[in-house]
Order: C-alpha cells, then sequence, then structure tokens
C-alpha cells in the first residue's frame, strides 16, 4: 500500500490554507497482526469519502483463508474484489454491514463469466494499491485501473481500460459485503429493480439488503447511475436468488448457480426476491480507453439520487478529490493545528491528521434522508456504537464538532420520539447491538454538563435517558441472548432495579453490566440535576449499584475485592476466574473485559473504588500490576497486537485506566503509563493500531493523548496530562481558539523530557492536574491557552486537590441497598 499526497507540501502558509490532508495515512488499521491480512486489524474502511459522509465509497473484497480475514470495512489487502461500493462502516468489529449498491468494471462477459457468480469475475489486484483523503485508486489483474472518489451522497468511479480490451460495467444490485463465517447476523438481499433510461447512460432502481450486525430489516437504497458516454449496449438482467443466508427465498434445492436471463431495458425481483442488475458494454475498443460513472443514492428516492450524483459531483476525479480534500482539511483537519514546518515530526502528523480522519467515517451524517418518519430534526445512522464512542470520542466531537455534535444528539432524541427508544448502537435505521448498559446516556450528560445547548430540546433528551432507567425494553430474541434484549434500553433493568445489581444467574454479562448501568445512572442523575432535580437523588444511589457487586472476599494474584458476578439470591459465583473471562462475549459472565479490569471502571466514584481496594496504597499497587508484561489471563490472539498485561489498550473499558494515577496526585504516572502504551501500540504503518478501530475510538484515544489530556466522561473535569507538540491551537466552540502549549519538550529519539513540571492556565498557576470545562473563564468555551512546562524529571507537581468522584456514595459492599 501507499498513500500519497496528490499535491506538494506547502510551505509556511497561512494556517487555513495548510493541506492537513498531506499528512493521512488512510491505511492505518488496514493489517493486523498477521501481515498481508485485515484480520485482528483496525477493520477500517479504505476509499473515497467527506467526513461523515453517507457514501463511503470502495472496494468489496473476499480475503481467504476466512479464519484470517475480515471483510467488514470491505477492504482488504489480498482480497480479491468482488465488486465496488457506495456504503461502507468504518472500524466495526461487529458482523458486516453495508457493500452496496455495487459496479464492478469487466473485460469479458464470456464464458465462464457468469454476472450471477462473484467467482468468475472477481479480480485480484497488482501493484499497490494508493490512497489518500478523497481518494482512492487501484488496478486489477485484468488491466483495468479503478479510481475513486465521493461526496456527500454520491461517488465517483473511473475506469481506465487497456487498450483493445472490450469494455463492460456490471452493475450487481444483488451485491453485499457476506460474513461467510457465520449466517446469524449475516446481511442478505431481498429484492431490488433497475431500470435502463432510453439513451442507455443512466439506470435507475433501488436495492434491498436485510439483517447484517444488528439483525436490522432491509434497508432500501435508491439509485441512479450514469456513465459519461453512451454505451453501446446495455440490458438489465435477473436471476434466481441463490444466497445462502436468505433462506426465505430461496428457491432452488442444491442447484448450482444459474444464468442470468437478460430482461431488456429493466429488471424487477418479484416475490421470491430475485436478483437484478444491468451489463453496460461499450465497442469500440481504440479511443474510449476510460468510463466514468457517477452513481447517486438516497433513502428516500431516486430522483433525490440523481439530483444528488447531478449537484455534488461533475465527471473530473481530480476536480471531486480536490472537494472532499478541502472539506477534510476545512471541517476537520484545522481544528486541530501543530506546526507542520521542516523540522516538525512527520510520524507523530501522521498519527494526528490520520487519527482525526479514522474517528470522522461514521456516523453517516443523513440528513434529509430519514425513510422512517417526517420531521424537522436532522437524522443520522451507523452509530457502531454508543458502547465505543461515548469514552472519549464524543467529548472531542464536542469541542471541535458543535455543530455536527449537536445535529447528531437531535436526531439520536427524535429517533427516541418517533420509535420510544435511543439507541445504543444503531445502522440501516434499526437499533441494536447493547452490548451492556444504555450508553447514550452516558453521551448526553456529558453534552449536557459541558453546556451543549443549541436546538437540543433537553427535557425530551432527559425523558429518553429517564426510559433506559426505568422501562424494561421488549424482548427481541436474539440468538446470541436468549434472556435479553440486545435492541435497545437495558434488558437487566428487572434485576437492576430491585436488586442494585445485575444478578449472574438471571442474565448474561452480569459484571460488565452492573458496572454500566451504574454510570448509565450517574448519566441520568447528572442531566436530572438540571431538568428534572427531584430525581437526581435517585439516581444517584443507583449509581452505587456496583458496590453491591462488590465481593470483598474475592482474590486474585495477591489482591481483595473485586466486582463480581452476584447471584439473584445474594452469593457471589464465588470460583469465578476473576483473571479470564472466557470467551468474553455476550453469554458469558462479562463482556470483553475481565473483573480484574472491570473494578477499574469507575469513572464517577473513583475515591469509593480506591477505598474497597484498600486505600491509595494498595490501589496503586494494584494499579502497577495490570501494567506488567505477562500478567494478562487471557489469550487476546492476534487481536492484542502483542498485549499480555491485564490492561488491555486495544479495548475501550480499559481506556481510562492508565490515567487513574491522576487520582492519586501522581500523575507523572499516568503521563509515563500512557505515553509507553501509546508508543507500544500505535504506529504510522497499515498494522499501526491495536485493534479494531471500533468507529475512531482507538484513534480518538490516541489525540488525547497527543493533546495531554483526557476526558472524564458524564463530569465537566479533563485531566492534565503532557501533550506530544510544543504548540497546538484547536478550535474550539466553532471560533475560540484553545491554545496548548508545551514549554521544554524534549521526547524525540527516546529523550524523556515530557513529565510536567508545572502548569499554568490562562496565566494562572495550577496546581491541580485536573480542570473543568468553565474554568479559567471558560477555557474550553471561550478559548485561551494551557501552558505546560516539561522537563525529564518525575515530578509530582501537584498540591491540590485529587480529581473529584462526583457519583460518590458509600453502600456497604455485598449488601442490598
Ligand atoms: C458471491 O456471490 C454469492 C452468491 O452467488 C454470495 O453468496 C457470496 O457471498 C458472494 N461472495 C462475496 C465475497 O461477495
Ligand atoms: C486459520 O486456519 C489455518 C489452517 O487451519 C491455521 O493455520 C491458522 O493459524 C488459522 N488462523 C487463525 C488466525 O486462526
Ligand atoms: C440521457 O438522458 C438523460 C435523461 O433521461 C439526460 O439527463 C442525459 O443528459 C442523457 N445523456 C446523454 C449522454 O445523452
Ligand atoms: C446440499 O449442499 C450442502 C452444502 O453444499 C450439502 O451439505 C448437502 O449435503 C447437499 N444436499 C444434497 C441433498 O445434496
Ligand atoms: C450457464 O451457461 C453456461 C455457458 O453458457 C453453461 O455451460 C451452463 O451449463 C449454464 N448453467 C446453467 C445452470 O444453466
Ligand atoms: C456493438 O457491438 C454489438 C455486439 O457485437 C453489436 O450488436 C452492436 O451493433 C454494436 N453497436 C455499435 C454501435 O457498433
Ligand atoms: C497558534 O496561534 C498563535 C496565535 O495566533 C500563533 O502565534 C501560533 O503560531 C499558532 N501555533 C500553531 C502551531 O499554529
Ligand atoms: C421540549 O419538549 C417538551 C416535551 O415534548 C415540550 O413540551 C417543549 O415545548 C419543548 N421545548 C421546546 C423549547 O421546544
Ligand atoms: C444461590 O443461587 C446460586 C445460583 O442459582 C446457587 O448456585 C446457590 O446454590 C444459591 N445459594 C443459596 C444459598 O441459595
Ligand atoms: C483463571 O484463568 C487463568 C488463565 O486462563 C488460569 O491460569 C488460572 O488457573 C485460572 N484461575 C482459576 C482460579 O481458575
Ligand atoms: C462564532 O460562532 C457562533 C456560532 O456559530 C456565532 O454565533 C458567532 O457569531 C461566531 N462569532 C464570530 C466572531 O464569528
Ligand atoms: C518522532 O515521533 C515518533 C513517534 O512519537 C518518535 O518515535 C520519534 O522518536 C520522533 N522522532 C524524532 C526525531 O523526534
Amino acid at each position: 500500500m501507499i498513500f500519497v499526497s496528490l499535491i506538494p507540501i506547502l510551505g509556511v502558509a497561512a494556517a487555513q490554507n495548510v493541506d492537513y490532508s498531506q499528512f493521512v495515512n488512510p491505511f492505518i488499521g488496514s493489517e493486523g497482526a498477521i501481515p498481508g491480512y485485515a484480520f485482528g486489524g483496525g477493520d477500517i474502511f479504505v476509499g473515497g469519502a467527506v467526513p461523515f459522509g453517507m457514501v463511503k465509497l470502495g472496494l468489496d473484497t473476499y480475503e481467504e483463508p476466512l479464519n484470517q480475514s475480515a471483510l467488514n470495512g470491505g477492504w482488504t489487502p489480498q482480497g480479491k474484489v468482488t465488486g465496488i461500493s457506495l456504503m461502507h462502516e468504518s472500524g466495526t468489529g461487529g458482523g458486516p454491514k453495508y457493500g452496496f449498491p455495487a459496479q464492478m468494471p469487466l473485460t469479458t462477459i464470456d464464458s465462464p463469466v457468469n454476472v450471477l457468480d462473484n467467482l468468475t469475475y472477481w479480480q485480484k489486484r497488482v501493484g499497490d494499491d494508493v490512497a489518500s483523503v478523497g481518494y482512492f485508486k487501484t488496478e486489477f489483474e485484468s488491466g483495468v485501473t479503478v479510481e475513486l472518489s465521493a461526496s456527500r451522497h454520491a461517488g465517483l468511479h473511473q475506469y481506465t481500460y487497456p487498450s483493445s480490451s472490450e469494455k463492460h460495467v456490471l452493475v450487481d444490485f444483488s451485491h453485499y459485503l457476506p460474513h461467510p463465517m457465520r449466517s446469524w447476523d449475516s446481511q442478505f438481499y431481498t429484492g431490488g429493480e433497475i431500470e435502463i433510461h432510453p439513451n442507455s447512460s443512466i439506470y435507475t432502481g433501488y436495492t434491498s439488503v436485510a439483517n447484517g450486525w444488528c439483525l436490522g430489516p432491509p434497508v432500501t437504497v435508491f439509485v441512479c447511475g450514469e456513465f459519461d458516454s453512451p454505451p453501446d449496449q446495455a440490458k438489465a438482467f435477473k436471476g434466481k436468488n441463490t444466497f445462502p443466508v436468505g433462506r426465505h427465498f430461496r428457491t432452488f434445492g442444491n442447484a448450482t448457480t444459474p444464468n442470468a436471463t437478460f430482461t431488456g431495458t429493466n429488471a424487477r425481483s418479484g416475490p421470491m426476491g430475485d436478483r437484478v442488475g444491468a451489463l453496460f458494454s461499450w465497442n469500440n475498443t481504440d479511443e474510449t480507453s476510460t468510463v466514468k460513472s457517477r452513481v447517486g443514492i438516497s433513502f428516500i428516492s431516486v430522483d433525490k439520487a440523481c439530483a444528488y450524483k447531478n449537484q455534488e459531483l461533475s465527471w473530473s476525479i481530480e476536480e471531486s478529490t480536490a472537494a472532499a480534500r478541502d472539506e477534510w482539511n476545512r471541517d476537520v483537519f484545522s481544528k486541530i493545528r501543530v506546526d507542520v514546518s521542516e523540522r516538525a515530526n512527520k510520524t507523530r502528523l501522521a498519527l494526528l491528521y490520520s487519527s482525526l480522519y479514522f474517528m470522522h467515517l461514521i456516523p453517516s451524517e443523513r440528513v434529509g434522508e430519514n425513510p422512517l418518519w417526517e420531521s424537522d430534526e436532522p437524522y443520522w445512522d451507523d452509530f457502531y456504537t454508543m458502547w465505543d464512542l461515548f469514552r472519549n470520542q464524543v467529548s472531542l466531537w464536542h469541542l471541535i464538532q458543535p455543530s455536527y455534535y449537536e445535529s447528531m444528539i437531535r436526531s439520536l432524541i427524535d429517533m427516541f420520539r418517533h420509535e420510544g427508544w435511543v439507541p445504543d448502537g444503531r445502522s440501516g435505521n434499526y437499533n441494536g447491538l447493547v452490548q451492556g448498559g444504555s450508553n447514550a446516556d452516558n453521551v448526553f450528560a456529558d453534552a449536557y454538563v459541558k453546556g451543549l445547548r443549541g436546538a437540543i430540546n433537553w427535557t425530551e433528551g432527559y425523558a429518553a435517558v429517564k426510559k433506559n432507567g426505568e422501562v424494561l425494553p421488549f424482548f427481541d430474541q436474539n440468538p446470541v441472548d436468549p434472556q435479553g434484549s440486545l435492541k435497545e434500553g437495558r434488558s437487566a433493568l428487572d434485576d437492576w432495579i430491585p436488586l442494585g445489581y445485575v444478578s449472574a444467574d438471571r442474565n448474561s454479562r452480569a459484571v460488565s453490566k452492573t458496572v454500566e448501568y451504574s454510570l448509565n445512572d450517574f448519566a441520568l442523575a447528572q442531566i436530572a440535576a438540571g431538568v428534572e432535580p427531584g430525581d437526581r437523588e435517585k439516581y444517584l444511589q443507583r449509581s452505587a449499584g456496583w458496590q453491591l457487586s462488590w465481593d470483598p472476599e474475592a482474590t486474585a494474584r495477591n489482591f481483595s475485592g473485586f466486582v463480581m458476578p452476584r447471584y439473584a439470591n445474594g452469593t457471589f459465583h464465588k470460583n469465578y476466574n476473576i483473571t479470564n473471562c472466557g470467551d468474553c462475549n455476550w453469554s458469558d459472565e462479562s463482556y470483553e473485559g475481565t473483573a480484574f479490569e472491570y473494578s477499574f471502571v469507575i469513572p464517577h466514584d473513583v475515591e469509593r473504588m480506591i477505598e474497597l481496594m484498600g486505600g491509595t496504597a494498595h490501589f496503586e499497587r494494584r494499579l502497577d500490576y495490570v501494567f506488567q508484561p505477562n500478567t494478562s489471563g487471557v489469550d487476546l490472539g492476534v487481536n492484542g497486537l502483542g498485549i499480555t498485561t491485564i490492561n488491555n489498550i486495544a479495548n475501550e473499558p480499559d481506556f481510562q485506566t492508565p490515567y487513574l494515577y491522576n487520582y492519586l496526585n501522581k500523575q507523572w504516572k499516568s503521563v509515563e503509563r500512557s505515553r509507553q502504551l501509546a508508543t507500544d501500540f500505535y504506529f504510522n504503518s497499515s498494522n499501526g493500531i491495536p485493534g479494531n478501530s471500533d468507529a475512531g475510538a482507538l484513534n480518538c484515544w490516541l489525540i488525547w493523548q497527543m493533546l495531554g489530556m483526557y476526558p472524564i466522561v458524564t463530569t465537566p473535569v479533563y485531566l492534565l496530562e503532557s501533550p506530544w507538540f510544543d504548540d497546538i491551537n484547536i478550535t474550539v466552540n466553532y471560533n475560540h481558539t484553545l491554545r496548548i502549549r508545551a514549554e521544554g519538550l524534549d521526547d524525540g529519539d527516546g529523550k524523556q523530557g515530557y513529565y510536567v513540571q508545572n502548569v499554568s492556565i490562562n496565566g494562572q498557576a495550577w496546581n491541580k492536574n485536573w480542570f473543568e470545562h468553565e474554568d479559567a473563564g471558560g477555557i474550553m468555551t471561550n478559548g485561551g491557552e494551557i501552558l505546560f512546562t516539561l522537563g525529564t524529571e518525575q515530578t509530582v507537581w501537584e498540591t491540590g486537590d485529587v480529581p473529584p468522584s462526583p457519583g460518590h456514595r458509600v453502600v456497604d459492599v455485598g449488601q442490598s441497598l
């Protein structure tokens, strides 16, 4: 893989004219621990897209062996290309979603090529793929060069055929990203319709694909495609639905893949969900070596899809690439400005701007594209998932994307208004899957306490999260959880409300749900404080539920006291393995983290957590221990990218743990730990993030690290750490500048001049290792300057109060409320 900058590096230029996109490596996370395979990597999307674009145009590939492949983002390092499609997720670890509608350039349609059988025309790639912000290029074995770019709702494909080869484009409406390893959450095609317009250069129609990650109903996308030159032949086709997963439509026994029936200028699926598509061909083998296609999509109508195509794209790939790049520079990269001159460390520029790129691919902004209800509110999709986003990504959007972020929250509230629930995950216009708690609660609280208002109706925002805390959701019969709903809400409320904890006999994932529900109820208390003060105390009390699941007698590795699985009758699961959660999946007692790890995940009451771990000395010793090599009891396999510590920085629950030393007023240890993790596991290379990027959550963790801060979600608190640049200007709250300066920073080539010696905020000496959003005259709203003095000495510089524990409550552990 090669990442290129299309324009030369600019010299010293005005900040707004700097092309930060040149530093982005769009392949970071495209490969995992096994070179040449996507498996265990970031699962990222590679292709053309604008920030939060509805269209993400890229390759769909099939990579073998399947046990070390991941098709979620479409692109894999060596996979064969089965199609080029307009919709993708990025970074998601669950089942694939989208990968439609698709085109595929072909140089022959002679037998054995069968347009209904992707194995007969799929393409290996030759040479290295090329990608830069807004642009992608690859070459097929057939000799066809494919170049791609995208606008918000449309994609531009440019196919350059070898001279004297035949030129065909297959439009395959029944193509989607498959999940060959498992069927329960695999997508399947349910039908479509295609029509070729009289002059043959335009096709319109729709395709519907069901299921996928959140087990949603069919997603119907209207399509409007156009070629830059009229084809000499254009024919629609249909064929029997042979997809193994869509068993409802199976119209064959064990027949081989059928041949297509060509149907003239249009094809309709009919009741059995027949596959439909069209084949376009150009006769002239000499002159026209390039075929371009603009394709617009819409969830509302063909007319809208055509309008997007016409309004958003010209026929020039240079123009659409430049437009996408400008938008990324203007709306994303230039929000965080560092020195990009010759003396700048290019690796750090790549890490910073690539991380910003990956945290702005999903969710997808679909304002005006809600097919489900009429509303003046904005609409968004592909929250995949809040569980990943809430821990620090939303807090950065809050600062640098106030407009998009307000729009997202309004759209989430509108979902509650019209569907009854605010999602924890959502994709394909459908809520799911809930991994633990109802974590939109945390997102809303974070926005609320930091003063995000605009056109958000917080009365309704509070009603939405209050419902999560009070109403047991409908049981959705998900095959991986026989006990509770994974669609929305908190499926274990029937334990949580009467018992105060989630029991291990009546519910799956008791440990992690108990920990998450506690923070969720703290989040409710935070919003209630302003919207419904009478509710506050009740939710604060409930937010202490984790203490009821704390078994002071539980012992592991010479440490005592852990959150443990507790049964409804009040006894604990005594021989539960504290360092090994087994598969750590849907049906286990703890989800994607051990009891050892989750015992640290109480951000609203670190004070009580420290007390229960035996006081500050014991707490520090335990914290030190989880960063010792070879302590993990879980084999993370290739997903761990070499992580052998109990703390798994590759996964969200442990994101905040390395920063907990701030709560001991030993900030230098937080700095040391978190830097070490960042330098050990993040690189400017295709395997440069430690696991699935999770919608950009891992990338955003790195950005906070580089800025020298970490937000404590659901509270207005930011921990102070140590920046990686000596001067950073951040545009916060639309048009204010937060400047972060680091005097004395000297940390290149292994040097350790990054320990904090002292800090001042807006000129005031600052003796605490944390600050609040509105401190120092509104530092995060009005801007200002945080000045770090750094050096090589590991200094306890902070003499003020430790960071707050605003949910502090003392409940007798192991008792009932
Ligand atoms: C190829 O097409 C078949 C249907 O004929 C489908 O089941 C399969 O998932 C497709 N493979 C890929 C990699 O898209
Ligand atoms: C995939 O299967 C092959 C053959 O069984 C095996 O050698 C390889 O280790 C497996 N890969 C992973 C990531 O499990
Ligand atoms: C084909 O027809 C459409 C209207 O259906 C028109 O917009 C388009 O310009 C025509 N294209 C060519 C190449 O004639
Ligand atoms: C049909 O195909 C499946 C999968 O290839 C195979 O397991 C099964 O035995 C076949 N059934 C018959 C009746 O041939
Ligand atoms: C499809 O067509 C090919 C060649 O035209 C033929 O060999 C094959 O038997 C046909 N397949 C079916 C299922 O009819
Ligand atoms: C293009 O080729 C097809 C198939 O050979 C032929 O039927 C058609 O007449 C040709 N069209 C033109 C405009 O030459
Ligand atoms: C940050 O802004 C200040 C004030 O405008 C300016 O002097 C400084 O050069 C900027 N630094 C960077 C890295 O952009
Ligand atoms: C907010 O929503 C509530 C409940 O639907 C409604 O009564 C109120 O008028 C709304 N407030 C505004 C400012 O629209
Ligand atoms: C409590 O419940 C657990 C799980 O059902 C059971 O194994 C245990 O025997 C029960 N203990 C008592 C004292 O009832
Ligand atoms: C827990 O799991 C670890 C790692 O798999 C194992 O070494 C240990 O013996 C187990 N402990 C208990 C108490 O079962
Ligand atoms: C800053 O942005 C806000 C929000 O868009 C706007 O109301 C205000 O006028 C802007 N101020 C300046 C000086 O541009
Ligand atoms: C540049 O930054 C990288 C990543 O932090 C670091 O490993 C390297 O030592 C730095 N290089 C210099 C010359 O400072």
